[in-house]
């Protein structure tokens, strides 16, 4: 008799960490239940006829994830932290154990140093948001992996209509990053949610091969997409201006890691030199390069 595969819920498949999640976990045999707040959405590649299911779950509404768990007889959960939360997520948290799942991946980010109840940890806005969200998931005692990747490789889409206005306004363009693919890190979480019980890390930092400046960044992508582009640096004071539709303690955490990784300062020190092997760890992949991952976003920038 051929064992039942075990059954594991994928909250946010049509994000792009939580699809690549999805993907992996089913390569790795994985019953793969797809929780979406619209569960007719359109997601490419996660359809009904290549093995996944589909339920409607949100992660603010507490009942409608008991009912998941309920559903789909899942035991473990990939969750993305929800900024919008009022409680950090606690309510949804208590959910899931009250409905028995006992591991919970949950997406979260390397600004979080050690434990997240570290007093730096309140340094800024969005260390702050992940390590609440975090020390709200330890509370249960569900075990979990708490996710922490660096800086993703989406983040120079936001620069798309500008490179193909030929002429860019950065803030910081020295600042060096490591370009993390997303679909690296949901390939690192599907690779933990489909693991045999007991061998769960606490939490996983991730990240990119390669730390290029932002400059380097925008240049591959604009040869890529067959643009010349002038690059103009924005004083700290214009780039507020330019992006002030942000909330406040969003743009002062951005302009605190631009001015922290501008040479010869750098957030990448010694935890990125030992950590930046994991994803080949996890996932027994090479990780993806800023080259790779342009040339396999390409279709989406023309
Ligand atoms: N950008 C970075 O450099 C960086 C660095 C470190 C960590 N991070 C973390 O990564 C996250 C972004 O990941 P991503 O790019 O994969 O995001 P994304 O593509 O924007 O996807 C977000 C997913 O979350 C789902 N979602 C949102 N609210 C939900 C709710 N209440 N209940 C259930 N599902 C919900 C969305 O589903 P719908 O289809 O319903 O909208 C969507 O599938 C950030 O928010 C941050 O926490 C980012």
């Amino acid at each position: 008799m051929t064992p039942s595969k075990r059954s594991i819920l994928i909250f946010g498949p049509s994000g792009k960490v939580g699809h690549a999640a999805a993907l992996e976990a089913n390569k790795r045999g994985a019953n793969v239940w797809l929780a979406m707040r619209d569960p007719n959405k359109i997601i490419e590649g996660l359809s009904e006829n290549v093995g996944f299911s589909r339920l409607q779950a949100d992660l603010l509404q507490p009942e409608s994830i008991k009912n998941a768990v309920k559903q789909s007889g899942a035991d473990a959960a990939f969750v993305y932290t929800i900024w919008e939360s009022d409680d950090h997520m606690r309510a949804s948290f208590d959910a899931f154990k009250e409905a028995g799942i006992s591991h919970i991946i949950l997406l979260s980010s390397v600004s979080v140093k050690g434990s997240p109840r570290q007093e730096e940890n309140k340094n800024n806005f969005i260390a702050q948001l992940h390590a609440e969200t975090e020390a709200a998931l330890e509370d249960t005692g569900i075990p979990y992996t708490a996710i922490r990747p660096a800086y993703f490789s989406s983040n120079i889409i936001q620069f798309i209509s500008e490179i193909k206005n030929g002429k860019i306004e950065v803030a910081f363009p020295k600042a060096r990053f490591d370009f993390i693919a997303e679909y690296d890190i949901g390939a690192v979480a599907g690779a933990l949610i489909t693991q045999e019980k007991g061998q769960f890390p606490r939490e996983v930092y991730l990240y990119g091969p390669q730390l290029l400046s932002q400059q380097e960044a925008l240049e591959i992508l604009a040869r890529e997409m067959g643009r010349e582009v002038k690059i103009t640096e924005l004083s700290e004071g214009k780039w507020r201006e330019k992006m002030s539709m942000l909330p406040q303690p969003l743009m002062d955490a951005f302009v605190k890691a631009g001015r922290e990784n501008t040479p010869p300062m750098t957030d990448y020190g010694e935890q990125y030199e030992t950590e930046k092997y994991n994803i080949q760890k996890y996932t027994g992949r090479e990780p993806t390069t800023f080259h790779e991952w342009v040339d396999r976003q390409k279709w989406a920038f023309v």
